[in-house]
């Protein structure tokens, strides 16, 4: 089977195709390495052994990704490619209306047009903005904040709306909580570029140096130690969740919606101690103001997927620091 992955050069997509490639599915890779680098494709070829093609190409660039469909005779996509900074998205809301929504409609049509009836798409537990109840289960109402956010709630409408005019696609849409970890050999991971926003990279940044101190955004949240609670999730167990989702596909299930998550909320403090630990660092902080919309406390209800993919998280916060920690002092500067 020959699945096409968008967005596969990147954090969460290079994971994927190690996987794609280790359970025998043909490999096409289209990125425009706006927010990666090429290094991490041969790395992927590195770590299962196996080639994969590759394709720099922008998902804007219609005919550009014709041709790599023309070629490549696709059974599925898998669409990770777009903008994913929370903060940046509402300074250049346009940029990432244009590149995340144009983005996946040139590359919806292009599939149209080659037949290609199978996609699964990224999408974020970001679409459940403050939930009204925890654990989340799929059924909670889905809105935004803020224009990332807003991309994947209209991505997943007009994939509903794909579907309701043509009953015969098959589409999963994988709501994502917050994955972390890199790959056990340490040679693939999170590689962000500048200061990360997001809070495990930038533990990991403090332990090895490159970063003075963590700012903690506010201890006065209706939590046990006051500090946010999230549902982090390792990215192996996110990477095989995308081939359960796969394998789902193929017996014609029409749109279905999962939640990847682990179902258990660490709190900020809780992710600095275990970073701590794994590390044999110290993680210097100071609580600051808390970060303009963020949420208390998120994370998922995830037996849904379990009860129909058969997928279930397995790696515990122990896995997602030690991890992480190899991969960020295997790569000080990434893949520079
Ligand atoms: P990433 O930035 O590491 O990967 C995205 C990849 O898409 C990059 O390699 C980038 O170069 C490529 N890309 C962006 N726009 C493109 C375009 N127009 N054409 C071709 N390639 C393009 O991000 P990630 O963390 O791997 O996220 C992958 C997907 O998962 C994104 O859609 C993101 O919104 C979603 N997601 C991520 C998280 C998270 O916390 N990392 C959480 C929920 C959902
Ligand atoms: N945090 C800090 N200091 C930091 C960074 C984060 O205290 O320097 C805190 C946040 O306030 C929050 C928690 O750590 O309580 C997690 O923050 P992240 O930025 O790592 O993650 P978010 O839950 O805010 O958002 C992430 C992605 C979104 C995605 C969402 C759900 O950035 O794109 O997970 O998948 F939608």
């Amino acid at each position: 089977m020959r699945v096409l992955v968008t967005g596969g050069a990147g954090y969460i997509g290079s994971h994927t195709c190690v996987e794609l490639l280790l359970a025998g599915y043909e490999v096409i890779v289209v990125d425009s390495l706006i927010n990666s680098r090429e290094e991490s494709v041969r790395r992927i070829e590195e770590i299962s052994g196996r080639k994969l093609e590759f394709h720099k190409v922008d998902l804007l660039d219609k005919s550009g990704l014709d041709r790599v469909f023309q070629q490549a005779k696709v059974d599925a996509v898998i669409h990770f490619a777009g903008l994913k900074a929370v903060g940046e998205s509402v300074a250049i809301p346009l940029q990432y209306y244009k590149n995340n929504i144009s983005g996946s409609l040139v590359l919806f049509e292009v599939m149209a047009q080659h037949g290609v009836r199978n996609l699964v798409f990224s999408s974020s537990a970001t679409v459940y903005g403050d939930p009204a109840s925890l654990p989340i289960t799929e059924d909670f109402p889905i809105k935004s904040s803020n224009p990332y956010g807003w991309c994947k709630v209209m991505i997943e409408q007009i994939l509903q709306d794909l579907y309701l005019a043509d009953p015969s696609l098959n589409i999963a849409l994988l709501r994502y909580f917050n994955p972390v970890g890199a790959h056990p050999t340490g040679r693939i991971g999170e590689d962000p570029k500048g200061v990360p926003n997001n809070l495990v990279p930038y533990i990991s940044q403090v332990a090895v140096g490159k970063l003075p101190e963590l700012k903690i955004f506010g201890n006065d949240y209706p939590t046990p130690d006051g500090t946010g609670v999230r549902d982090y999730i390792h990215i192996m167990d996110l990477a095989s969740g995308h081939i359960k989702a796969l394998e789902k596909l193929a017996a014609n299930p029409g749109l279905v919606i999962y939640n990847l998550g682990t179902g258990k909320g660490y709190s900020v403090l809780e992710m600095v101690n275990a970073f701590a630990e794994a590390s044999g660092k110290k993680i210097p902080y100071k609580i600051v103001e808390r970060r303009p919309g963020d949420i208390a406390s998120c994370y998922a209800d995830p037996s849904k997927a379990e009860k129909d993919l058969f997928w279930k998280a397995s790696r515990d916060i122990k896995a997602m620091c030690a991890d992480t920690w190899r991969w960020q002092t295997k790569n000080p500067n990434g893949y520079e």
